[in-house]
């Protein structure tokens, strides 16, 4: 019985936002392992490939660094899909899992479609013994789909080419914008699974780098079911700090006050209790969605319930803030130009899944408003996509415009003939914007709605700006 199945060549089947960076660092980590990510998507292929480093599809601070020295090193991105499973002696299934949108779990569960997909290019292509990591975030019990269909591909004994499986979870805690940070300072690696050789295998690669107390191991179901809990309470957190900055609102308390003096509490910590206009991100939402569905499928109506309040209070903070910003601009909002600063569902990304952003400009868009977005690194083209509308081009900058949005490639030109800011990212440059510059393009009486608390609201008072922040007594 061996103890170790010796692992040269690792692929990764999907190079997004997890694939990407998640392979980069292994390849980092481990120069002994020829590392391939794979994809299906010829563009993103491209730009992974891509000699300027500013069109990676993944905008992730010290990616690029990572991608210089390793690429065509010992990390490669190819489209060559059956290829690198044949090559691959251990293969994370990094593929996207989006909600459902029709059939049964409509709205709720994950669509396994390219889960399935892929696990089955697996079972065709993969040789000798393989281990197939699933990564993505995936509704408990996943892995035994991907079992059962590896399974009975399996080569059945006494056949002259072998052809076997392990199966394991691996649940990645990396969140967006601090990637690198976390895949190389991880809290804890988590691994599910029961077969104790192919769990040693995943656990030297992450000995490479990651202490061995930090790395623990589950059974399958254990492993899933954390990566959704810990997505949940995450969550959980967020909604209840917004549902508090409503009540602040109301009664003169500050937010931020009020979340100091919580977090100091060891037994709460000051994590994740910043107010924001709702939480964003691929996963969230998912995963609790995910949770519900389990929850519903096994009659727990009741918890169902509590976990459904988390989302619906991150929806009503979203049409919270957009109705605060009609009222504050003397109830209507049609023919008047607001400025978007910030796109993205947090700063530091160029991913804009989830994003808040998209509810409140639709919001403000359905009540007339033309918007002008600016975000540093979210394009016009994704914008487009988000909002479901073509952008305004090639018009008068005085012409009055109803229901439209266009692109703007600085603060100051978004900020142009506006009404108001409204900052939706906590982008670090919206720390320090010149208001006494942007305060004179704009129109009077002119706003600030900073609902990330990120901007100096002195200065932009001491412009001439009325001022609105989230979670704070308002004028
Ligand atoms: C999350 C989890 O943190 C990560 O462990 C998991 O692997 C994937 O999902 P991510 O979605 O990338 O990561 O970013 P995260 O930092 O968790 O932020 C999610 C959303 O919550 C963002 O929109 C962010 O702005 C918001 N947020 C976060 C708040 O509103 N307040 C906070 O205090 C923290
Ligand atoms: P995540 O945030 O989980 O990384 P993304 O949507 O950013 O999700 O990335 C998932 C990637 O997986 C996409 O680039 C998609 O093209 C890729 N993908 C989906 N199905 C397959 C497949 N069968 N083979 C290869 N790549 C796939």
């Amino acid at each position: 019985m061996r103890d170790n199945y010796p692992i040269k060549t690792i692929c990764c089947i999907g190079a997004g936002y997890v694939g990407g960076p998640t392979m980069a660092v292994i390849a980092k980590k481990c120069p002994h392992i020829k590392v391939i990510v794979t994809d299906i998507n010829e563009e993103r292929i491209k730009n992974w490939n891509n000699k300027n480093l500013e069109r990676l599809p993944v905008y992730e601070p010290g990616l690029d660094k990572i991608i210089m020295a390793c690429r065509n090193e010992n990390l490669f991105f190819t489209t060559q899909v059956e290829n690198s499973i044949k090559e691959a002696d251990m293969i994370f299934i990094s593929v996207n899992t989006p909600t459902k949108t029709r059939g049964i779990g409509a709205g709720m569960a994950s669509d396994l479609n390219w889960v399935e997909t892929s696990t089955r290019q697996v079972a065709r292509f993969a040789k000798d013994h393989t281990i197939v990591i699933e990564k993505s975030t995936l509704p408990v019990r996943t892995a035994e789909t991907i079992k059962q269909i590896l399974v009975s591909s399996e080569s059945q004994s006494g056949s002259e080419n072998t052809k076997t499986f392990s199966v394991l979870s691996n649940p990645e805690f990396l969140a967006e914008g601090s990637a690198i940070n976390d895949l190389e300072n991880p809290d804890r690696v988590l691994i599910g699974g029961d077969d104790d050789v192919a769990i040693k295998s995943l656990t030297n690669i992450y000995k490479c780098w990651v202490k061995e107390e930090k790395i623990i191991t589950t059974n399958l179901w254990s492993s899933e079911l954390s990566k959704l809990t810990a997505n949940a309470f995450l969550a959980q957190r967020i909604s209840s700090i917004n549902s508090i900055s409503a009540i602040c609102e109301k009664t003169g308390a500050n937010i931020h006050e009020v979340s100091k003096a919580v977090g100091l509490d060891k037994r709460i910590g000051n994590k994740f209790i910043s107010p924001s206009p709702g939480f964003g991100g691929s996963c969230f939402k998912k995963d609790i969605l995910n949770l519900i569905y389990l929850c519903k499928y096994y009659g727990l109506e009741e918890v169902a319930e509590y976990w459904n309040q988390v989302l619906s209070i991150n929806n009503w903070n979203r049409n919270r803030i957009s109705r605060i910003i009609v009222d504050k601009l003397f109830g209507t909002i049609s023919n008047k130009k607001l400025a978007i600063f910030g796109f993205s569902f947090k700063a530091n990304t160029n991913d804009t899944r989830e994003s808040s952003a998209i509810q409140i400009c639709k919001n403000l868009i359905e009540e007339g408003a033309t918007l002008a977005i600016y975000d540093p690194k979210v394009n016009e083209d994704q914008i487009a996509r988000d909002l479901n509308q073509k952008p305004k081009v090639n018009f008068n900058k005085s012409e009055i415009l109803s229901g439209e949005w266009y692109f703007c490639s600085t603060p100051e030109e978004a900020a142009k003939r506006c009404d108001a800011i409204i900052i939706l990212t906590e982008w670090q440059e919206f720390n320090n914007l010149n208001w006494s510059k942007l305060s004179v393009l704009m129109r009077k009486p002119s706003w600030l709605f900073d609902t990330r608390n990120i901007a100096n609201y002195n200065l932009a008072e001491k412009y001439g700006m009325k001022v609105w922040r989230l979670g704070s007594e308002n004028q």
